[in-house]
């Protein structure tokens, strides 16, 4: 009779062992799995913990990593809980705890089996190697698709420069030739006026190629000492009225403490008239538009803040291909060129945006320029 009972207790000691087993086994198998979100993984984890406790039926399991909880369907907060800390790279992101629905006798740790602490210890090590691993290959991805992206503006940047080039020099025999033959004493009005028109259409065009040639880098920098600020001052004082008029508050954020540095100062205020003038078309209704400056170890930072329309992500992806715009005016060159002017500065340009929110540019530029570190500024 002793003996029956020790071999129940074995057996059924066993059949815990191999059913937390077969769930340290699946979800190495579901961490296999390729190209798989973080987050469906990370649910799937969760959702099949349960089976590995010894009332599965009354057992929830929640992930909670930061801040963002995976639960099993239907989680309420319940009686008595057993959890293990999510530490990755010595940071503390969270914890992972398995609730029971239903009072249950204490047994060892509570209600719960000390296997079943040893078990949850063990699947959130396995959590914190799947994290880590996947979001590692998350960041690469991240990483090549800018690649990608900076690779595709390059390749367009050179096709832009080239035909650029090659139209510059016949526009300005057009534009010159109408020049001239205007002058002429003897064309009548009629012919005047269509030289005239020729004329205003050959600047229109020499305007895109001169963006053209600001996207692809190819105009020369004039660098001079450039104080941020009063640049922003000066620059803003253009714009106050069109905001006012269009029933924008105009915020100005400017930290006293940022250094000059060696800039081409007509092509700085170029960027910040681009992306004001975008900030301001963002927002038809009116809203609030801040301008803030500031500086980091390396960098000055002009940003620029608007709470109209925002973008999402399809949008943002091609804001700056050159021609890409959704206005029916917009020649879709703005952005293309303070890239451009940014990146021959050696600075990077970032967007941040929320549809319905607004939408926020960081552009940043080195204190230290290339040239200064040559020696030769
Ligand atoms: N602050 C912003 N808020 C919302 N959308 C923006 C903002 N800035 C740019 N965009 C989007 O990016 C597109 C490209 O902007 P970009 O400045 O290059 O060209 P554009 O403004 O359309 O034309 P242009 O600058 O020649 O007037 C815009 O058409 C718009 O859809
Ligand atoms: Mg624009």
């Amino acid at each position: 009779m002793k003996d029956e009972q020790s071999y129940r207790t074995t057996e059924s000691a066993l059949r815990e062992r191999v059913k937390e087993l077969t769930c340290l086994f699946q979800i190495a198998q579901i961490a296999a799995k390729p190209h798989k979100l973080l987050k469906d993984t990370l649910q799937e984890i969760v959702a099949l913990l349960p089976s590995a406790w010894k009332y599965p039926e009354i057992t929830q399991a929640r992930l909670l990593l930061d801040k963002v909880a995976y639960t099993t369907p239907g989680f309420r907060e319940g009686y008595q809980k057993l959890s293990a800390d999510v530490v990755i790279n010595g940071v503390y992101r969270g914890e992972l705890e398995i609730t029971y629905l239903d009072e249950k006798p204490e047994i060892d740790v509570g209600p719960f089996l000390k296997e079943e602490q040893y078990l949850i210890n063990a699947v959130a090590r396995q959590l914190e190697l799947v994290i880590e691993n996947k979001q590692a290959e998350e960041d690469k991805i991240k990483l090549q698709d800018q690649l990608r992206h900076a690779d595709r503006l390059a390749t367009i940047g050179m096709l832009a420069a080239g035909v650029a080039h090659e139209l510059n020099e016949p526009l300005g025999n057009i534009l010159g030739f109408a020049q001239l033959a205007k002058k002429l004493p003897e064309v009548s009005e009629q012919v005047r006026q269509d030289l005239a028109k020729i004329e205003q259409a050959s600047l229109y065009a020499r305007e895109i190629i001169q963006k053209l040639l600001f996207f692809a880098r190819q105009q020369p920098l004039k660098k001079d000492r450039v104080n941020l600020n009063q640049l922003v001052e000066n620059g803003l004082s253009f714009l106050e009225a069109r905001c006012t008029k269009e029933d924008i508050n105009l915020v100005r954020k400017l930290n006293s403490q940022v250094p000059d540095i060696m800039a081409d100062p007509s092509q700085i205020h170029q960027t910040l008239v681009n992306l004001v003038v975008n900030a301001i078309q963002a927002m038809p209704e009116g809203g609030r538009l801040t301008v803030r400056t500031d500086a980091s170890e390396d960098n000055v930072i002009l940003m620029v803040e608007d709470t109209g329309t925002g973008m999402d992500e399809e949008l943002i992806e091609n804001i700056f291909m050159p021609f890409f715009t959704t206005k029916e005016m917009g020649t879709g060159l703005g952005l293309p060129v303070v890239h451009g002017i940014v990146t021959a500065h050696g600075g990077t340009i970032k967007v941040d945006s929320k549809v319905n929110f607004g939408s926020r540019f960081v552009v940043q530029l080195p204190i230290k320029s290339d040239d200064d570190s040559e020696g030769n500024s």
